[in-house]
């Protein structure tokens, strides 16, 4: 006889459980990954957490459930290590909007800048840049570079942008994007905010700035879920990838989220990162099971791009 879905799903993650003992492996995951995912992850977090769980741990296999740039982070902050990615098209629209040959001719043209990359770029555009950020911490990154250098910011432009208003500093933006940050509608946000007056809007920094503007507070994915545990407001708007939501009601389940409404989609109100969701409980257990799909990367581009990742966790 088939086993039904749940009989199917129950079986993969008694598998991934026997697995991970047996192989001595992590499964580290991000906020916008499907919900059985997260459950299933031995550490749940935000892009700066993930790269400080990978950078520290002793197991010998990392599983990462994320992004394709992700577990390059990974692995070249563990170059020793085995780091599979359950689907390795994961990309990211992000990372896909700055090559490295784009990058190198920019810094032949300028080559005064200091180029800070936000994590979600490639490994061979991490080893051109002098420092890496991430939505936790690109304040205080760009803080810590002398007044008198100039600055390209890469590859987000509304990060970028963000970053710009609070801190004051003059910088360079590229011209990319996160296709799901931009997937927000303001006219849509501002009829649901009529419905719910005393909801807080609250949204990641890579959306874009009219949804900014009328954000009552901005921040990474872990900073977003640390503001609604500690505000007194019951009701807010949450501006990023939907994912988010499984945690953030497990942290408040006493309190309404509601998704933002996308530009577009009129049958359903959340935004939802098509790359981040092409990871399964299925493809997880079979990349436990199979030690495939690994990353690898060249030993001499690990120890370029390492550098500015280590700067970063330095200053974090
Ligand atoms: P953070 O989790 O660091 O806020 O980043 C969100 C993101 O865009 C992941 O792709
Ligand atoms: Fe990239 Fe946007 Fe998806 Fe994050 S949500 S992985 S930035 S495309």
């Amino acid at each position: 006889m088939s086993q039904n879905i749940s009989d199917q799903t129950n079986y993969w993650i008694e598998e991934i459980n026997r697995l991970r003992v047996e192989k001595d492996a992590v499964i580290l995951a991000h906020y916008y990954q499907q919900p059985d995912i997260q459950e299933v992850a031995d550490f749940v977090g935000d892009s700066l957490d993930l790269s400080k769980k990978a950078a520290s741990t002793t197991a010998s296999i990392i599983v990462f459930a994320g992004v394709h740039f992700m577990a390059e982070t990974a692995k070249i902050l563990n170059p020793s290590k085995k780091v599979l990615l359950p689907d390795l098209a994961a990309g990211c629209s992000l990372a896909e909007s700055c090559s490295a040959e784009d990058l190198k001719k920019f810094k032949i043209e300028n080559p005064n800048h200091i180029v800070v990359s936000y994590v979600n770029t490639s490994a061979e555009v991490k080893a051109l840049s002098d420092l890496v950020c991430t939505s936790s911490n690109a304040e205080a990154i760009i803080r810590s570079i002398p007044a008198t250098k100039p600055i390209l910011f890469a590859p987000d432009k509304n990060l970028g942008r963000y970053i710009m208003e609070i801190t004051g500093r003059k910088m360079d933006l590229w011209e990319g994007s996160c296709i799901v940050h931009e997937s927000f509608s303001l006219d849509k946000l501002i009829s649901l905010h009529k419905e719910h007056p005393t909801a807080q809007i609250i949204a990641h920094p890579e959306s874009e700035g009219f949804i900014l503007d009328v954000a009552n507070f901005i921040g990474s994915t872990s900073q977003l879920i640390e503001h609604v545990k500690t505000q007194e407001c019951t009701s807010f708007i949450v501006a990023t990838e939907a994912g988010i939501l499984h945690k953030m009601q497990q942290v408040v389940p006493h309190k309404k989220l509601i998704p933002a409404p996308a530009k577009e989609n009129n049958t359903c109100a959340c935004s939802e990162c098509g790359f981040m969701k092409m990871n399964s409980i299925e493809k997880l257990y079979l990349c436990l099971k199979n030690e495939t799909p690994e990353i690898t990367l060249d030993q001499h581009l690990i120890n370029e791009a390492l550098i500015p990742i280590q700067r970063m966790l330095a200053l974090s």
